[in-house]
């Protein structure tokens, strides 16, 4: 049976109950429209952890002026039940008074620099604050002992541990695979705004990764690997916003260094906006 709660202070009293029994807590926050990746993630806390939270909440300071904020799809009912399925304990539904008590304007904000600064956070200004400024009030919220985060977000779970390591959260922060459809298409909440024929093309990306992947291993240099896979996307009918490979901590290795790398890349197809990565 999964609880869903509205209310702040009954939150914080399972929580302590739990913890009271010695349980511990795992915690997987979302912005809802829920598919197989985000499951995945709580079946991931299941392992973690005795007791597993999940939060749906559309993040207003996450998302630019141009972006999709309200027309973000909602869909509370299949998220509910998918996520009792998946084997989530209770789900926190905030709304935007209980998040930003002093309104959005005058919330306190959490920046990282440095990780945020890069990539999306480039191309889309201000949201890693958008998106740490919410996830450390719902760890406050939460405070869970573990939280999952995909590496479908990158960018986003390297924030996170930086954010987590700085402010010292006790938390733990664990990081989860990527699920893919068939296709290769990473699952994701804006995959709903393609249609069939932009969804068959949206396979490209994962396909372009791997081929980034296998040039850089064939020992093609860089600029090379990046310049053919941005005519790759473009050939395709994507606009790329960046399509590169990094070192994991996102510096830029020189041709023939050894390590471990990741290719990323973000690219528009029409108005939706899609983002995927390999690592290797
Ligand atoms: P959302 O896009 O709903 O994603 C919630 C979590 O699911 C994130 O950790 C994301 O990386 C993960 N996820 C999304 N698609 C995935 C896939 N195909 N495979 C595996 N994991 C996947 O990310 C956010 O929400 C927000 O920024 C949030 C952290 C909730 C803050 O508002």
């Amino acid at each position: 049976m999964i609880e869903t709660i509205t209310g702040l202070d009954v939150l914080r009293e399972r929580v302590r109950g739990w913890k009271r029994a010695g349980l511990r807590v795992g915690f997987v926050p979302t912005m809802g429209n829920l598919h197989a990746g985000h499951y995945s993630l709580v079946k991931l806390a299941r392992e973690q952890a005795d007791r597993v939270v999940s939060s749906v909440f559309v993040n207003p300071t996450q998302f630019g002026p141009n972006e999709d904020f309200t027309r973000y799809p909602r869909t509370p009912d299949a998220d509910t039940a998918g996520l009792a399925a998946a084997g989530c304990d209770a789900l926190w539904l905030p709304d935007v008074e209980s998040m930003y008590p002093f309104g959005v304007e005058l919330a306190a904000k959490v920046h990282v620099p440095g990780v945020s600064a890069v990539l999306e956070g480039a191309f889309r200004a201000g949201h890693f604050d958008g998106v740490c400024t919410v996830v450390s009030r719902l760890f406050n919220q939460v405070l869970p002992d573990v939280a999952v985060f995909g590496n479908k977000d990158y960018q986003q779970l390297a924030v996170i541990r930086q954010m987590v390591a700085d402010l010292q959260f006790p938390i733990e922060i664990v990081g989860g695979e990527i699920v893919r459809e068939a296709n290769g298409l990473a699952m994701s909440s804006r995959n709903q705004y393609l249609s069939d024929e932009e969804r068959a093309t949206a396979a490209v990306i994962h396909r372009t990764l791997r081929a980034m992947r296998d040039a850089i291993r064939a020992g093609t240099p860089r600029a090379r690997v990046e310049a053919d896979a941005d005519a790759a996307l473009r050939d395709a009918g994507f606009v790329p916003d960046y399509a590169v490979v990094r070192g994991r901590d996102f510096s830029e290795p020189a041709d023939g260094e050894g390590g471990a790398w990741v290719a990323l890349i973000a690219a528009r197809l029409g108005r939706t906006r899609l983002i995927d990565n390999i690592e290797f």
